[in-house]
């Protein structure tokens, strides 16, 4: 009896060092990064690019090793010489005021005119902002189709998915889901992202970092519209990707980015008194 309860505290004390051990190697794998590309074939674990590289890639040391991914061919690819323009410090400052000055007065506008605009310039446009899928409609009854699609699915947004807090945070832009823009504009530019490509011969192609590439270019595409004159609302209808997708018989690997309504502004167009931020508000300086 008297060794028992001698021996008592010192089994609990063992109880509990077991159970702390056992606990803490549980709480560390459930920590460590799920093994990603590379991880655990021989190759070096790299979690702060495998993260990054999560933007509906899907990469994964598995999918891209499968037959239907085709590997990138581009050991002999020639290096050849590049120098751009190169310009004194006077005249670049100059440039960068001008450019700063020309791409501030860009603004989102959502009066657009039904004014024919020349398909060439459009072609430049998006030359200017490649690669990726823009399909462009300029067909009247496909951007009605697409505003139908459009209206619709908006007005549960507005009434059902989006919640009070972002309906109320919407209302000094006096948006709502009624889209005329959609029909007036003379071209709907909708930029889909592949998240993968496709070879010739039906092989997958990987198509790293495609969010913010895509992102990238739309940048660009708004930059090249703002410089020729023409406006525009960088649209993102919620829920719409799919039906989109299906009407302009795009393939599965292209979701859609961005709805891009273009034209020339309304004559009286109107957009909120929005202020842009100061350069001390944006820019850190180390
Ligand atoms: C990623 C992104 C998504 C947007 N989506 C919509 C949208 O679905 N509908 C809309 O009317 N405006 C949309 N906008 C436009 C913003 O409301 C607009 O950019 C913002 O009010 C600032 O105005 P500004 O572009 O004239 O500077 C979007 C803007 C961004 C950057």
């Amino acid at each position: 009896m008297i060794l028992i309860s001698t021996l008592t505290p010192v089994f609990v004390a063992v109880l509990c060092v077991i159970l702390a051990c056992m606990w803490k190697s549980w709480h560390r794998s459930e920590e460590s990064p799920p093994e990603r590309s590379g991880a655990g074939k021989g190759t070096e674990s790299r979690p702060w690019v495998d993260e990054d590289l999560q933007d509906d890639t899907e990469i994964s040391g598995k999918e891209n090793e499968e037959d239907d991914w085709a590997v990138a061919e581009t050991e002999n690819l020639p290096h050849i010489p590049y120098s751009p323009a190169r310009y004194p410090e006077d005249k670049m400052l100059e440039r960068s005021e001008h450019f700063y000055t020309f791409l501030n007065q860009r603004r989102s506008v959502r009066f657009i005119s039904p004014e024919p605009v020349p398909r060439e310039v459009i072609d430049n446009v998006i030359r200017a902002a490649e690669p990726w899928t823009f399909v462009v409609v300029a067909d009247a009854e496909t951007k009605h189709k697409i505003r139908e699609i459009v209206e619709q699915e908006e007005e549960i947004n507005y009434k059902q998915r989006m919640g009070d807090k972002w309906v109320h945070d919407l209302r000094p832009l006096r948006t709502n889901w009624v889209k005329e823009y959609l029909d007036t504009a003379p071209y709907l530019i909708l930029v889909f992202k592949q998240t993968y490509g496709i070879m010739p011969d039906g092989k997958k192609k990987t198509h790293y970092y495609n969010e913010i590439s895509v992102s990238i270019s739309c940048g660009l595409l708004l930059a090249a519209l703002q410089n020729v004159g023409l406006v525009t609302v960088t649209s993102t209808p919620l829920n719409c990707g799919p039906q989109l997708r299906v009407l302009l018989h795009r393939p599965a690997n292209e979701k859609l980015l961005m709805l891009l309504p273009v034209g020339y502004p309304a004559s009286d167009a109107t957009v909120p008194d929005l202020k842009r931020k100061d350069l001390e508000d944006i820019m850190v300086f180390v």
